[in-house]
């Protein structure tokens, strides 16, 4: 029975190499299940979810919540596009501008799109309020950023995977280093046509950088000395990851621009957004800007429930407390490990960095053996591994976790 349960896994993993093209690299792990931490593989084993779909499933997997208000919504009314209104929209949007303190809201469906709206927006910002001279409006990006896939957004990547043979590429973003306002100022200073400043708050895929404490807000002030937008893409980082309801609460800083996606909809549902005040957002006109899907009756009910789940459930004040919990264990152990250097990260956004050359398989290795014990992460630079669980984690379920994080941890020891 076990050895046909395995070949079915094998067979559904070889449809998808044979059918699907080969752009990801997945764990051989197959999934058919998922509840609250949970998700259960073809066989029926169970796993602890270590990735929560890169930060989208914050809520926990099938949160009823917000798969009853999806399906009471796909029941009703699933697309109009935004040719008519909808019943749903407007009071989505009041909602999450309320939610997040902003005057208006534009709807999208992935991360990568609700970014490009973002960098469209600042454009026409730069052009129509700032006064910039027409096509000559450059932002701001960091080193080492992941903000999506999309050709424009590849194109101020500095990761040589996702660009090669993709040129040529968008021009108007000049690159610095993260975490170094020495050249955030001077980069200002040096350009009077920069329009806009594109930071994560704490650098996910790249590893889970968490800037030194105070970069954010003197980041901040520094655009507002210089008159450019600071766009915070929020798109991992937000809806309670890090133990606040955004990453930049940590330092008091409200962008001027607010990038969202993912756990919008917990997962259920491909809703993102973008957030910013009037005097920002007004220069948009219709035909500016748009999305057949943006803003549908379905990603409206659904992500309503998903931030009500968020505030009602405390996933904030949850994530903290438990982060705190975690980074103590893993230091614990770290002390007198070899194979790990150090776990970073804030509230449930963590990763670890193996002791290994980058172009080892130490981190793949381990993430199997996580697999065979019961918990799934995965590696995101060489030798890093991130740990994201759903937020509905409770202490026993994380320490539970870290015995079996720091068991197979030991098998690896030098
Ligand atoms: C910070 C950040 N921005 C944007 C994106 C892109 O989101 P999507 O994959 O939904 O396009 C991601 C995805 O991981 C992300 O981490």
């Amino acid at each position: 029975m076990a050895i046909l349960d395995q070949q079915t896994s094998q067979q559904l993993i070889e449809l998808e190499n044979r059918y699907g093209a080969h752009n990801y690299h997945p764990l051989p792990v197959v999934l058919s299940r998922g509840e609250g931490v949970y998700v259960w593989d073809v066989d029926g084993k169970q796993y602890y979810d270590f990735l929560s779909a890169y930060s989208a499933v914050n809520q926990g997997h099938c949160h009823p919540k917000i798969v009853n208000a999806m399906m009471q919504q796909a029941q009703t009314l699933t697309l109009t596009s935004r040719a008519f209104h909808n019943d749903m929209l407007g009071k989505y949007e009041k909602f999450a501008c309320e939610f997040f303190g902003f005057d208006k809201l534009l709807p999208m469906n992935t991360g990568a799109e609700a970014v490009e709206t973002a960098l469209k927006l600042c454009r026409k910002w730069a052009y129509e309020v700032k006064g910039i001279d027409e096509n000559k409006a450059e932002i701001i990006v960091c080193e080492n950023n992941f903000h999506g896939r999309t050709t424009t957004i590849i194109s101020f990547s500095n990761d040589p995977v996702a660009r090669q043979n993709f040129g040529p590429f968008t021009n108007g973003f000049i690159k610095i280093e993260y975490d170094n306002l020495n050249a955030l100022e001077s980069t200002l200073q040096n350009n009077p046509n920069v329009a806009g400043f594109l930071v994560e708050p704490i650098q996910g895929e790249a590893g889970v950088y968490v800037p030194s404490e105070g970069y954010l807000t003197k980041a901040k002030s520094l655009c507002e000395q210089y008159n450019v937008l600071f766009i915070a893409d929020e798109v991992q980082t937000g809806i309670a990851r890090t133990g606040k309801l955004l990453a930049v609460n940590y330092e008091n800083v409200i962008p001027d621009i607010l990038i969202l996606g993912k756990a919008m909809s917990g997962g259920v549902y491909p809703v993102s957004a973008v957030l910013a005040n009037n005097a920002i957002m007004n220069v948009i006109k219709p035909g500016n800007h748009g999305s057949t899907f943006g803003g549908n009756p379905i990603a409206a009910a659904v992500a309503i429930a998903a931030l009500e789940v968020v505030r009602d459930e405390g996933l904030a004040e949850n994530a903290e407390i438990l982060g705190n919990i975690f980074r103590e264990e893993l230091n614990k152990y770290i002390e007198t490990s070899n194979i790990v250097n150090l776990v970073r990260g804030k509230g449930l956004l963590n990763a670890i960095l193996i002791n290994d050359d980058e172009e080892s398989e130490t981190a793949w290795n381990i993430c199997l053996a996580l697999r065979d014990h019961g918990l799934l992460a995965k590696p995101t630079h060489g030798n890093i591994i991130r740990f994201a669980p759903p937020l509905v984690m409770n202490e026993e379920q994380l320490l539970d976790c870290v015995n079996i994080i720091i068991k197979t941890l030991k098998q690896f020891e030098k």
